[in-house]
Parts: structure tokens; C-alpha cells; sequence
């Protein structure tokens, strides 16, 4: 084999950062829907941040496992992303392949290079799908638009 996928995609084993997310999703915080959601986000430095997602009595506030992980990586100062892994499924339940929602996708879009950052998503550490962002968010809207 030559250790290239189709695409000239590097072949990583990103079942590290999958645990990672099994292990975020234990914090999940989901009294309502009880639909519990882990994310890992691997940084350019090697860091890796977990969100679990917060749900809320009123509903909206509620927060994605995704934007979790992300928002606590800006806020240490974190500004290089390299991959984020998300499994999901309800509580007591088998995990099921959980694609980031739209809202998650752009708040990557602010950080990561679309067609470099990969996004797991995973039911088991040997059993993913991987997507480059700009797959999941073609023709999209991010910082340089707003650059004069
Ligand atoms: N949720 C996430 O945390 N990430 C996703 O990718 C999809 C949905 C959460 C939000 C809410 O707490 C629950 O799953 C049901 O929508």
C-alpha cells in the first residue's frame, strides 16, 4: 500500500481522538432530549479539547458537544484546528453516526481551513466516517469575505 488515499489524503489512525470523544461525551448534560453527544477537538499544537453538549429548561440555549469543545479551545487561545471527532446517540442506547448541525459547521468555518480540517464522526473508534469541512460546507461564508 502506498499510505495514500484516494485524493492523495494522508491515512491517519484517528482512533485516539474518537476515545477522546466517548470519554466527552460522559458530560453531556441532556435532561431533555437525552440524546448525549461527545466531541474531541485536536488542535495545530497536539491539545486536545472534549465538549459535551449542555441542554437548558428553556430550550434554545442549548449548546452543541461541537461548539463546546471549540468555544473552550478559543477561549485558551487557540487558533489552529486540525480535526474534530463527534459521536452521539441516545442515552443508553447505541451510539449512531451524529453529524455536526448546521450551526456547529460555521462556527469551524471561523477557525479551520475548510479543505484541510476533518471532521469524524463516529459510532466506534474502528468504525467512523471522515469528511473533509469543506464537504460538509461547500460554497461557504468566513472571515475573508468581510477582508476589504
Ligand atoms: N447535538 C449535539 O450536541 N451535536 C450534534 O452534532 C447534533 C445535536 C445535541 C443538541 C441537543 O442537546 C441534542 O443533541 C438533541 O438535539
Amino acid at each position: 500500500p502506498s499510505g495514500e488515499e484516494q485524493g492523495g489524503g494522508e491515512i491517519r489512525d484517528w482512533s485516539f481522538l474518537i476515545r477522546e470523544a466517548l470519554k466527552a461525551r460522559e458530560a453531556a448534560y441532556t435532561p431533555y432530549s437525552h440524546f448525549k453527544v461527545g466531541a474531541a477537538l485536536l488542535c495545530g499544537d497536539g491539545t486536545i479539547y472534549r465538549g459535551g453538549n449542555i441542554e437548558n429548561a428553556s430550550y434554545t440555549p442549548t449548546i452543541c458537544a461541537e461548539r463546546v469543545a471549540i468555544f473552550q479551545a478559543v477561549n485558551q487561545g487557540k487558533r489552529e484546528f486540525e480535526a474534530i471527532a463527534v459521536c452521539g446517540g441516545p442515552e443508553g442506547g447505541e451510539l449512531q453516526y451524529c453529524a455536526p448541525c448546521g450551526v456547529c459547521r460555521q462556527v469551524m468555518r471561523e477557525f479551520a481551513v475548510p479543505k484541510q480540517f476533518r471532521i469524524l464522526i463516529a459510532r466506534s473508534p474502528e468504525e467512523f466516517k471522515e469528511y473533509t469541512l469543506e464537504e460538509l460546507l461547500p460554497e461557504s461564508f468566513g472571515p475573508d469575505n468581510l477582508k476589504q
